[in-house]
């Protein structure tokens, strides 16, 4: 499974990547805003920090005709741009007029199983269902990356299912076992991954242990 790192702060880009863990970046306008930096030089720097890796940026405009002018300036901010698109007609039409022109969109607000089906049909690069988003209301996220993946292989659709809206490790570790293509994660939950208290506690052992060997 690839790992993006849902986040649109450099530093912590920067930390997930000097691990070699991160395999692309997703952003939206609130990770953006969070940043409070101009927007092209923001995404300048990130482009530095992780080269030939799709980073998503998504769009603002509802009109097809705006998304498709905005995504073909976006594209040119640096390589491997990806062009998020929100799950609507206008958003469907958009994308299905950037796939021809060789620019790569991810779909995103994907809420339920049908929705996914059609940003396929569209030729959408990247699907994102946001799991999280449907737990807050009381439904199971999970079930959906499951119907999702299942259409997905039915029919042999070449675009990959981003798991979104993940909030902790345990959203990783199901997605992982259905076997989603990607996982975009806050930082704070990769760092939450690769948590465990047995390690902590293995390390201080062995370094105590280390000071009890005789040396010259
Ligand atoms: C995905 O691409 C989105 O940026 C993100 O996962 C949304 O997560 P949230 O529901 O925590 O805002």
């Amino acid at each position: 499974m690839k790992f993006f790192i849902d986040t649109a702060n450099p530093e912590e880009i920067r930390k997930a990547y000097d691990m070699g863990v991160i395999d692309g970046v997703t952003t939206n306008p609130t990770l953006i805003s969070k940043e409070k930096r101009d927007f092209d030089s923001l995404i300048k720097e990130i482009c530095g920090i992780i080269h030939n890796l799709p980073i998503s940026l998504e769009v603002i405009g509802l009109k097809s005709e705006e998304m498709i002018q905005e995504a073909r300036l976006l594209s040119q901010m640096g390589e491997n741009i990806v062009i998020k698109v929100p799950m609507t007609p206008e958003g469907l039409k958009a994308t299905k007029v950037l796939t021809s022109e060789g620019i790569k969109t991810n779909m995103t607000l994907v809420f339920s199983p049908t929705q996914a089906l059609l940003a396929a049909k569209a030729g959408s690069t990247y699907i994102s269902p946001f799991i999280g988003r449907l737990d807050d209301i009381s439904q199971t996220g999970m079930e959906l990356v499951g119907q999702i993946m299942t259409i997905m292989n039915n029919y042999g659709f070449e675009s990959e299912v981003i798991v979104s809206s993940i909030r902790h490790p345990i959203h990783v570790l199901e997605a992982a076992l259905i076997g989603a293509d990607v996982a975009t994660i806050p930082y704070k939950v990769i760092e939450q991954l690769m948590k465990h208290p047995l390690t902590d506690i293995g390390i201080e052992r062995f370094l105590e242990d280390w000071k009890k060997v005789p040396k010259k």
